[in-house]
C-alpha cells in the first residue's frame, strides 16, 4: 500500500459557477429556466419540470431546446482556475484519485482531467432511447433524430433525469470505500446519490472536506469547511496536497 492517500473529489455547479455557467439553486439560476420565448412571449419553466422523463415524452421539442441553448452556450465559456488546479493534481497525484462532476459541462477535461468520470451525463452526447447507444454531439439535436448505430431509436440528450439513475454509481461506489479523502466542492447536497457520498466515504473511514461558497445541505456531515469562491479555495487546496505528500 502507497503511503500516498486515495482522493475523490466530488464537484458540482458552483465550480463551473465563476466561468459564467450559472449554478443550479442560486437566485439567479436555471432552477428557473426563463430564456425560453414561445410566440414573442418570455416564458419561465422549473427545471424540474423541463429534466425529466415524463417532459421528454410529453414536449420533447422543449427539452431538446433547453439542452440545444445549454450546449451552445459551453462555446462562450472556458474553464477557471478552480478546473486547472484539479487538472494539475490529477497529473501529478501517483495515487488513486477520482474526480466525480455532477455537471454536464465539460470543463474538466477541457482543463486537462483525465481520471474523471460524469455522473449526470454531458451536455456534448447523445444517447439512443431504444439501443442505449451513445454519440459525440455538438449543435443542435432535433427531436426525432434517429440513431446511426441501431437505425430504430431516436437520439436524447445524454443526461440523467429526475428520477433516473445516475451514471457509473458501481465504480463511485468502489473509489468511495477505498478513499482516505473525500473532498466536495461546489455542490449544494440538494440532489441524492451525490450528497450521501460524503457519509459513505466517512463510513469507510475517509477524512472530508468541503469547498463551497457557503455551508450545504450536508455540512455537518464534513471534518471541515472552507466557505469562499472556488476560484480561490481549489488552487490553494491542491498547492496545499501537493506540498504535504
Ligand atoms: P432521486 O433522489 O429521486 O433518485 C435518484 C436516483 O438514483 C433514483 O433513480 C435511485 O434509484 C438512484 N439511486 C439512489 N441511490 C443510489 C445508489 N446508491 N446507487 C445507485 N443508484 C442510486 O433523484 P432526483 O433528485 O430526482 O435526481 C435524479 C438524478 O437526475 C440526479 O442525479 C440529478 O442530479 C439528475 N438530474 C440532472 C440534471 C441535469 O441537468 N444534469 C437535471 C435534473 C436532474
Ligand atoms: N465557488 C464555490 N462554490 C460556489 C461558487 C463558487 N464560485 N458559486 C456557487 N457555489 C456553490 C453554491 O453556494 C451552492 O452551494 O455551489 C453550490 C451549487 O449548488 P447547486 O446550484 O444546487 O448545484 P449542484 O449541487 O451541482 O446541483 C446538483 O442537481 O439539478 C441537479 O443534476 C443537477 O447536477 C445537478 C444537481
Amino acid at each position: 500500500m502507497s503511503d500516498v492517500p486515495s482522493i475523490v473529489i466530488l464537484t458540482g455547479a458552483g465550480i463551473s459557477a465563476e466561468s459564467g455557467i450559472p449554478t443550479f439553486r442560486a437566485e439567479n439560476g436555471v432552477s428557473y429556466w426563463d430564456g425560453d420565448i414561445i410566440d414573442f412571449v418570455p416564458k419561465k419553466h422549473r427545471v424540474e419540470d423541463v429534466c425529466t422523463p415524463e417532459a421528454l415524452a410529453g414536449d420533447p421539442e422543449l427539452v431538446h431546446r433547453f439542452y440545444d441553448l445549454r450546449r451552445a452556450a459551453l462555446a462562450g465559456v472556458v474553464p477557471n482556475a478552480a478546473h486547472e488546479a484539479l487538472a494539475r493534481l490529477d497529473r501529478a497525484w501517483e495515487a488513486e484519485l477520482l474526480i466525480v462532476t455532477q455537471n454536464v459541462d465539460d470543463l474538466h477535461e477541457r482543463a486537462g482531467a483525465v481520471r474523471m468520470l460524469h455522473m449526470h451525463g454531458e451536455l456534448n452526447s447523445a444517447v439512443c432511447a431504444a439501443c442505449g447507444a451513445r454519440a459525440e454531439w455538438r449543435g443542435a439535436l432535433p427531436p426525432g433524430t434517429r440513431c446511426a448505430a441501431c437505425g430504430a431509436g431516436a437520439l436524447r440528450p445524454d443526461i440523467v433525469f429526475f428520477g433516473e439513475m445516475p451514471y457509473q454509481m458501481a465504480r463511485i461506489e468502489a473509489a468511495l470505500a477505498a478513499a482516505d479523502l473525500f473532498v466536495s466542492i461546489g455542490t449544494s447536497g440538494a440532489v441524492y446519490p451525490a450528497a450521501g457520498f460524503v457519509q459513505t466515504a466517512r463510513a469507510y473511514g475517509a477524512a472530508t472536506l468541503e469547498l463551497n461558497l457557503e455551508p450545504s445541505a450536508g455540512s455537518a456531515w464534513f471534518d471541515e469547511t472552507r466557505l469562499g469562491a472556488a476560484g480561490v479555495l481549489v488552487p490553494a487546496w491542491v498547492d496545499e496536497v501537493l506540498a504535504r505528500r
